[in-house]
């Protein structure tokens, strides 16, 4: 039952997986999950991670490219999945000592793993060495620090050095991270003069942002780095493109662009408000005018996941004026991606369970949950889709339609598990249960924290209708 059925109240529908659709018809199986296990939950299915895997690949090998997905865990912290990835013939990104510590203990083989962590200490790289994985270079320091460990250890490794500050349309794409094309090709010739030890074999970027456009000239300007360092003698084998696929959360484009004319038209008081306390969501109002957009995900997406790299590949080089995959392929370039969120499209739920339902001084109805707003949030300002309401009982004279905000358990006035205004066909009762669709992408892990001492939420797996807890290695 979604809370928005019956209703036409500003619904943004998610779109769901069968097996979601399927857990929905069982609330049993979640209620003595949480019974178990306490509110709220995660509970995920590895059906659609394989599918999202093996729809890239089928792109790559479409344009005859070589290539590697290497699935960006700190999207989820769950383990399952990179051993998912692994065993598909893929691999994980990591970007910290345990993310890394644990897909070697789970038994990840080293060449399926790639480090490609903001900050790498002597610990992590130390780890590095000592099993051979490919350690992505930012900056001299983390250069500095791998030649003393390698000679310290008498240890081969392979790198891959990170560019950035790419040029888009006359300026420099901001970033904090890699170097610039010239920095990279004295860095590269100077490894290779000065360390033995040190084998470079690639080059990697990660852009901000969703933009197709930016990382067709970030290829262009890789190759062209490429081919400068051909021209002294240096092979490169491989180019990672990051992560940063766009994906789609909604069913509707008509009901995704009304909520966002409305919520403008809320804000300018134009009619009532469609968030707690007409948050504007990330615009800002001057002078009863609104500057820039709801600093959201875009949840509607037409060109997403193999599309968008589609779209990607097929870009025509305005340098050399043939398709990227064409001049990927030339080179004999083995094109490596690291998607975290589109590999995890579909497959998570949160759920949680009502605790108190009571109105503020407003007067809008807030439903209180088992949980709290960090289990539920990534950058975006809102989590722009409609939770699905399952009642306990099925109480078939409780057809009261409500609108409401959900609040979670942290002592603060703004503790909205969502922003946004929620209608339920049916008023929500104690002990009923909220699920979350499509939360497995950052929105269960990234921001989680266990102040006032709660336990942060549980993870599960779905294998046919039987839930397994699966914060360990295993499942
Ligand atoms: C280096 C790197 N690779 C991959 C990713 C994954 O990006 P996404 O989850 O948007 O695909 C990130 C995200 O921050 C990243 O920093």
């Amino acid at each position: 039952m979604s809370t928005n059925q019956h209703i036409q109240h500003l619904p943004l529908t998610p779109l769901l997986h069968p097996w979601i659709k399927e857990l929905i018809g069982h609330p049993e199986l979640l209620l003595s999950a949480i019974e178990e296990h306490g509110s709220p939950i995660n509970v995920h299915s590895l059906a659609p991670f394989g599918e999202n895997i093996q729809a890239y690949q089928e792109v790559f090998q479409k344009f005859g490219l070589k290539y590697k997905i290497f699935f960006a865990r700190k999207a989820n912290k769950c383990i399952v999945f990179p051993l998912a990835a692994s065993k598909q013939g893929q691999g994980a990104d990591t970007a910290s000592f345990r993310e890394l510590k644990q897909c070697l203990d789970a038994g990840i083989a080293p060449k399926d793993l790639i480090l490609t962590a903001a900050v790498k200490n002597r610990q992590l790289l130390e780890l590095a060495v000592e099993h051979q994985i490919t350690v992505v270079l930012d900056n001299m320091d983390e250069w500095d620090l791998l030649q003393q460990i390698v000679r310290d250890k008498q240890k081969e490794i392979t790198v891959n050095v990170r560019l950035g500050s790419f040029h888009f349309e006359g300026k420099t794409l901001p970033t904090r991270f890699g170097f610039t094309s010239e920095e990279a090709f004295l860095f590269i010739q100077k490894i290779r003069k000065e360390e033995p030890l040190l084998r470079f074999s690639g080059l990697h970027f990660h852009l901000n942002g969703y933009s197709v456009e930016q990382r067709v000239t970030a290829i262009e300007q890789s190759l062209e780095l490429i081919d400068r360092l051909y021209e002294q003698g240096i092979n490169t084998e491989s180019l990672d493109i990051g992560g940063g696929f766009l994906m789609n959360y909604l069913s509707d484009k008509f009901e995704w662009e009304n909520f966002h004319r409305e919520l403008k038209r809320a804000v300018l008081d134009e009619r009532e408000p469609i968030t707690y306390q007409n948050d504007a969501l990330g615009m800002i109002k001057l002078n009863n005018q609104l500057y820039g957009e709801p600093t959201v995900y875009p949840y509607y997406n037409e060109l997403h996941k193999t599309d968008f790299l589609k779209s990607i590949l097929t870009s025509i080089s305005s340098t050399q004026q043939q398709p990227l995959f064409e001049l990927l392929r030339k080179r004999n370039i083995e094109l490596r991606m690291e998607p975290g969120r589109s590999l995890l499209d579909q497959c998570g739920i949160t759920v949680a369970k009502v605790a108190f339902r009571k109105k503020d001084s407003d007067g809008n109805w807030l439903f209180g949950l088992e949980m709290n707003r960090t289990q539920l949030r990534s950058s975006s300002a809102d989590f722009l889709l409609d939770p699905i309401h399952i009642p306990q009982t099925e109480n078939l004279e409780n057809t009261d339609y409500c609108e409401g905000y959900l609040v979670g358990s942290y002592c603060l006035e703004q503790e909205l598990i969502l922003k946004r205004k929620l209608a339920f066909s049916q008023f929500p009762q104690v002990g009923d249960l909220l699920i979350f669709p499509n939360t497995a992408g950052y929105m269960m892990h990234f921001f989680e924290s266990e102040a006032h001492l709660f336990e942060l939420a549980k993870n599960l797996v779905v294998v046919g209708n039987v839930l397994y807890f699966c914060d360990g290695l295993k499942i």
